[in-house]
């Protein structure tokens, strides 16, 4: 293939890219913003593999690279869980850091990689070297250590070091020293020391800063190191000269760090502090901080539930987590079938930060067949509570504590939340008194118009389909 094939190519997955992150904004145009990806990547790969910087001897190292890691990426695809698709993603993450470690590495040993380079040009070419190695190695231990948080292999508790800002800050200056001596060394062995030395700072302040933040902060984590990886990947652009790379890289980056804000907005943190760590509590299942909520548990069966729904006028269901777990998705589309066509009218609140990451309960509710139109947003029917008569919380726990408003010493203490407690009716369906992700206890749980129907959100859900077909 030509050079000029190939930046054609180039230009042409560009602008697929772009179409598909404009339709991975809406659900309905969602699917369409994938298939773009999927043919911007396919362009990409094939430009780049038959393109003029790849020789014919390339190949079979190519071909044999990409059957290896599509095997695996098949295979993982195949068998991964919703559930623990952020765990997946995280592990991603690491990938492309730790891709643009060994590039680095790759590109700094490799002399035609600097060949004819010398003055401005060669020291440029060294900082994209340095820069991409620094971001890639935060990426990949930092990713690992939100693999481990997230599958529950490191506990969700913020680990936090005595002065561990001035130690970050250490480490900023010795990575900026040794930066210098990197541009100023006259041999790839002189230049070779440190550049390890500031990988493994890299590596260490990945670890920490991840390790430092708290189970509740997770989600801005994850579309933060999202963010990083794209900044690895237009890093390891530069490296290569790979314009699409770069393009690619900064739109993942770009998009990545928005989301990181409207995360940070919808839990009510400041981005800065949740980097900085001190956020968040456990992961397991014991409340911790805040007050013990006062008042009494009253359980509700899945006939009385079903009841309550039949003589209802309006319905909120507010999905969780929980939901995702016991996949009752579908259970939760034949119930919204049956209450619509008996005239109720029946919508779904979503939380920002409902389940493990972004969008997940639209993905379960759109994979469900729910239509759209009754899917909304926290913010477009948090002041219809009031007005409705059930308001049926499934799998959820945080995003429905009322905590978060009423006590400030709760570690969720400012995120904005569902209020289904001013519902005539909130029933809650979970297995037992358990806190959520963010180890609070939920006064919800508590009140007097509040009923909790315990057992698997699929199981008792399709008690209830059952009871209201009867
Ligand atoms: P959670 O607060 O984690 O609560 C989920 C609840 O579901 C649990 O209390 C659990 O109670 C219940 N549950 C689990 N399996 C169930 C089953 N099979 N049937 C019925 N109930 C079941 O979830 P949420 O309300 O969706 O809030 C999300 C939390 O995750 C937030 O703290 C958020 O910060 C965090 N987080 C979010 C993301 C993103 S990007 N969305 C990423 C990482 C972390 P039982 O054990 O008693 O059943």
């Amino acid at each position: 293939m030509s050079a000029s094939l190939a930046t054609v190519s180039y230009i042409g997955a560009t602008i697929l890219f772009i179409l598909s992150l404009g339709g991975l904004s809406n659900p309905e145009t969602s699917r369409r913003g994938n298939l773009y990806g999927m043919i911007g990547m396919a362009i990409a790969v094939l430009a780049t593999v038959f393109g003029p910087r790849v020789t014919m001897a390339g190949i079979p190292w190519i071909v044999g690279a990409m059957v290896a890691g599509g095997a695996v990426g098949l295979y993982a695809a195949r068998t991964v869980k919703m559930t623990q698709m952020p765990e997946l993603v995280a592990l991603m993450h690491s990938l492309v850091g730790l891709a643009a470690c060994l590039v680095g590495f790759a590109n700094y040993i490799d002399p035609a990689a600097s060949a004819g380079l010398s003055g401005a040009e060669k020291s440029i070419h060294e900082m994209e070297i340095y820069i991409g190695i620094l971001i890639g190695a935060i990426t990949f231990s930092g990713s690992v250590i939100a693999f481990g948080k997230l599958s529950g292999k490191i506990g969700g508790n913020p680990m936090l070091l005595p002065a561990r800002h001035f130690i970050n800050l250490a480490g900023l200056l010795v990575v900026i020293w040794f930066g210098r001596e990197f541009l100023n060394a006259h041999s790839i062995s002189d230049g070779m020391t440190p550049l390890i030395v500031m990988t493994v700072i890299a590596l260490l302040f990945g670890i920490h800063m991840v390790m430092a933040i708290g189970g509740a902060d997770m989600p801005v984590v994850v579309s933060m190191l999202n963010s990083y990886s794209g900044w690895a990947a237009a890093a390891t652009g530069f490296m290569l000269n790979n314009d699409l790379l770069i393009v690619t890289g900064a739109l993942v980056g770009s998009s990545g760090a928005i989301l990181s804000y409207i995360m940070c907005a919808a839990m009510n943190r400041h981005f800065i502090s949740v980097i900085a760590g001190g956020f968040g509590t456990t992961s397991g299942a014991t409340p911790v901080a805040g007050a013990q909520p006062a008042g009494e548990v009253v359980p509700i069966s899945s006939v009385d539930t079903a009841e309550l729904l039949r003589d209802a006028k309006s319905v909120i269901i507010v999905p969780g987590y929980g939901m995702a777990v016991a996949q009752a998705q579908h259970t939760v589309f034949e119930i919204t079938k049956h209450l619509r066509d008996k005239g109720v009218n029946i919508r779904f609140g979503i939380h920002p930060v409902a389940g493990r990451m972004p969008g997940h309960m639209n993905v379960l509710l759109a994979e469900a067949k729910v239509p759209y139109d009754i899917v909304m947003e926290m913010d477009e029917l948090n002041d219809d509570f009031p007005t409705t008569d059930v308001a049926m919380v499934i799998g959820a726990n945080d995003i429905v504590n009322p905590g978060a408003q009423d006590d400030p010493n709760s570690p969720i203490a400012g995120m904005p939340v569902l209020e289904v407690w001013k519902a005539k009716t909130s029933i809650v369906m979970k297995r037992s008194m358990a806190s959520g992700y963010a180890g609070v206890d939920n006064p919800l749980f508590y009140k007097e118009n509040n009923r909790m129907l315990f057992g698997d959100a699929k199981k008792m859900l399709d008690e209830v389909l059952l009871a209201l077909k009867t």
